[in-house]
């Protein structure tokens, strides 16, 4: 089955064609990605409109180029795949309704697809993967712990009960002046001393595995305002200790959720933009290691948003008649 698929719930605007199917190994045939940030680096964060508006002018441009670098044409596509949440209502709308016209158009069916299931199914993209294993994703917007235990049927451990991690890891750079968000805070802290700021460890002993971040936050605001001016020596041991706090957290409630886990799991998959930290995957191959189970990360491409994941997931979705009345689903849990 060739699929063509679109992502735009964030600051993504994307689109590919992936051949996906019943036993078959999934292969990407583009995978075209067009980011925002330039459009929302004034401002410190995304915003919901202007992320809406890039969407709505470059979609057309975005399909046009992974359908022609995919080297087949509209009429040999089978169904379109578009993210319909969970996500920012204004940019889904927008790949939505692209993806009902071309539907219309071209007479095959759409199929709504949850970003999140995407992102669950990421790793399979280029590597054979055997259900269940458990996914740490951990990305601007979310930070879950699901149990992924086949191509459609998930089951969320954990989640954030307040920001995710990528969003302290932009807030920790925005707060120390580094440009780059969590890869800036990583570039900082290399060869920081990670022991010299203690910081909290949110949520120790609590049972469950969720995650809660507004506390290193504050502890690092504290800090920084204390020692200010910061030196560079300051500045590389605070990044380098909230890192080794959030890594820390991270590891400590992904373990949680590998107890949680059925017996016969024994792979972990880590995907979103966090999950390119290299403290992190030194440690989560650590944990990993200790457990006898064994870790996949996607490469990045696939592991931050992109539409090859969507087309994959959309593989899984049962078309229905009335998929084209389909609304966007601002929040839209995985497993409900
Ligand atoms: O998956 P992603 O591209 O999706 C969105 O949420 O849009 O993830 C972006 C997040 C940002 O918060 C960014 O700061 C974080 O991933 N990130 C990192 C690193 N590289 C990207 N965080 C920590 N260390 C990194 N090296
Ligand atoms: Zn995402």
């Amino acid at each position: 089955m060739l699929i063509l698929g679109i992502e735009s719930s964030c600051d993504d605007t994307a689109a590919a064609v992936v051949r996906a199917g019943e036993g078959a190994r999934a292969e990407v045939l583009s995978s075209v990605a067009l980011g925002q940030d330039e459009a929302h680096a004034p401002y410190g964060g995304v915003v919901p409109e202007i992320a809406a508006r890039a969407h709505a002018e470059r979609l057309d441009e975005v399909v046009d180029r992974a359908v022609e670098q995919a080297g087949v044409s509209y009429g040999e596509l089978d169904r379109i795949a578009a993210t319909a949440g969970p996500g920012l209502v204004g940019g889904v709308m927008a790949g939505l309704t692209v993806g009902k016209g071309l539907a219309l158009a071209l007479g095959v069916p759409l199929v709504p697809v949850n970003h999140l299931a995407g992102h669950a199914l990421s790793v399979l993209l280029e590597a054979e993967v055997a259900f269940p294993y458990l996914l740490l994703l951990v990305s601007g917007g979310h930070s879950q712990l699901l149990l992924v235990e086949g191509p459609d049927a998930f089951r969320r451990l954990g989640t954030t009960i307040d920001d995710a991690a990528g969003e302290a890891f932009d807030k920790t750079a925005k707060l120390l002046g580094l440009s780059g968000g969590g890869a800036g805070v990583q570039r900082a802290g290399e060869g920081g001393n990670a022991r010299r700021f203690r910081m909290p460890r949110p949520l120790l002993g609590r049972p469950g595995c969720d995650f809660s971040f507004s506390g290193m936050k504050t502890a690092v605001r504290q800090t920084a305002e204390g020692l200010a001016p910061l030196s560079d020596g300051d500045l590389r041991d605070l990044a380098a200790s909230f890192q080794a706090g959030a890594a820390d957290h991270l590891v400590r409630q992904t373990e949680a959720a590998m107890m949680m886990s059925p017996a016969r799991t024994t792979r972990l998959v880590a995907a979103g933009g966090v999950a390119a930290n290299a403290h992190l995957r030194e440690r989560l191959g650590t944990l990993v290691e200790k457990r006898g189970w064994s870790l996949t990360v996607p490469s990045l491409r696939y592991c931050t948003d992109n539409a090859a994941m969507i087309a994959l997931a959309g593989a899984y979705v049962d078309p229905s008649e009335d998929a084209l009345g389909t609304a966007p689903r601002p929040r839209w849990p995985l497993d409900e």
